[in-house]
């Protein structure tokens, strides 16, 4: 088992340089199946679940190539069974679908199961499909759809906990091969979704109301190959923008996606951090936060603050004078992180969907054992800023989410070593 040693406790501060997102690269690699030509990306992070979907791209029948941090993929031909053991290693594999079900007219999928952050179900995705004339056939093993051809429906894609970002992806990917055109209601707004609506609009598609909950899709006949620069992580920049005044060291976050991040901004002022943008870097005054206030916050769809800041928002509460409440709309159980928090000795409760923290605790050095890929960069930061050394487990999923994390933490000044267990 992968793990990371971390002998915390120092100030830390410095410059580091944000990658390409995690969450725009996997449904866009994934929409180059609609297109048999040749399809180039730039500032696509190196990370695992990256090379995971390039090799499901490749066992489809595709060309395949990654140099630095730019992907050429071209679809010639496409099988419309992936790779089981591999799509089963991850989640976002659901974003392949949509771009199956529309190049090959069929697409056979393993359930992807749930994970320690909730149940992840795909029946919003289904309901999309059918409703653009796919015949859906459920079994313990998984998914198949077929559909001789896709046509253009209205759909309303949102379920109890609001919308769905990946189905929101699927939709946009099948539509824009349909006849005739679709709304698709209740669409997701992040970043990511209008990152993906653009490379797809490059392609020839006709994608109108782009990073509106309203999205129509005029289907064409064929969507031609396209060159597109991903937009930059919001989540890596989150995570070290919350990273800075726990360590009460100057950060600046060069390639931030600062206009992606107002939510995020929003909490940092009403804790009491001072910042500046200057261009695309978002410098961190993190050794001028004498105070730092509680913060009474949700994790909700974008606009609103993000899920995946969630875990690293608890690391820092901990460090916040007074009741801290944090709350989790989005999934069932994303709160694994506190078990390790706790630990260190952070005075955290969970009631309901809410973790009420309270602070400042001097945490303390633990043995800290991660479930999930945002809760893993939650106990380093605690890690980081407790005296002494800790040991993180598990880190392999830090290495599907965060590009060289260790390399830019150790850039910051942080005493961080990997070691097999
Ligand atoms: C995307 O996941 C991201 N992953 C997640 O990031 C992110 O947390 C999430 O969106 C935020 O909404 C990628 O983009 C690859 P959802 P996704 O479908 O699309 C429920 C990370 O750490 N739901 O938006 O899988 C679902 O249970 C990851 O980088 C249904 O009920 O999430 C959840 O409660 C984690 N039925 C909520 O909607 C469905 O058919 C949002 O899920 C689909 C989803």
């Amino acid at each position: 088992m992968q793990c990371v040693r971390i002998v915390g406790g120092r100030p830390l501060g410095g410059s580091v340089e944000i990658g390409g997102s995690k969450n725009a690269a996997l449904p866009i690699l994934a929409a180059s199946i609609l297109t048999d030509e040749r399809v180039l990306l730039h500032s696509v992070p190196r990370l695992d679940d990256v090379h995971l979907m390039l090799s499901i791209l490749k066992k489809l029948g595709g060309d395949v190539t990654l140099e630095g941090n730019s992907a050429t993929v071209r679809m010639g031909c496409v099988s419309a069974v992936p790779d089981f053991s591999a799509v089963c290693r991850m989640r976002a594999s659901i974003c392949l679908l949509g771009p199956l079900v529309a190049r090959c007219g069929e697409a056979v999928l393993p359930l992807p199961g749930g994970c320690a952050i909730g149940p992840r179900p795909i029946d919003l995705h289904l309901k999309g499909l059918q409703k653009l004339g796919c015949e859906v056939i459920q079994s313990k093993e998984g998914v198949r759809l077929r559909a001789k051809r896709l046509n253009g429906a209205r759909i309303f894609l949102a379920g109890k906990n609001g919308g769905t970002v990946t189905g929101t992806a699927n939709m946009l990917c099948a539509a824009a091969i349909a006849r005739g055109t679709t709304e698709i209601h209740f669409a997701a707004c992040e970043p990511e979704v209008v990152d993906l609506c653009k490379f797809l609009t490059g392609m020839g598609a006709k994608i109108y109301g782009i990073g509106s909950p309203i999205l129509t899709v005029d289907g064409v006949d064929s969507l031609r190959g396209a060159e597109h620069r991903l937009i930059a992580d919001r989540i890596q920049a989150g995570t070290f923008a919350l990273l800075a005044p726990m360590l009460r060291g100057d950060m600046a976050i060069k390639r931030a996606p600062i206009s992606h991040c107002a939510a995020l901004l929003d909490v940092l002022e009403r804790i009491g951090v001072p910042f500046s943008a200057d261009g695309d870097c978002l410098h961190i005054f993190g050794g001028k936060c004498d105070r730092l206030a509680a913060i009474d916050v949700s994790a909700m769809a974008y606009p609103g603050f993000p899920t995946d800041l969630q875990a690293a928002l608890c690391a820092l509460a901990t460090q916040c004078c007074g009741e801290s409440a944090i709350g989790e709309r989005i999934y069932e159980n994303r709160f694994g992180h506190l078990v390790g928090l706790r630990s260190m000795g952070a005075g955290i409760t969970l009631a309901g969907s809410t973790a009420r923290v309270v602070g400042p605790t001097k945490l303390a050095a633990a043995e800290l054992s991660v479930a999930d890929l945002r809760g893993g960069a939650c106990l380093c930061m605690a890690a980081l800023a407790a005296s002494g050394e800790s040991i993180v487990d598990s880190v392999h999923h830090m290495d599907r989410g965060y590009e060289q994390f260790e390399e830019k933490l150790r850039s910051i000044g942080a005493d961080i070593m990997r070691f097999e267990r």
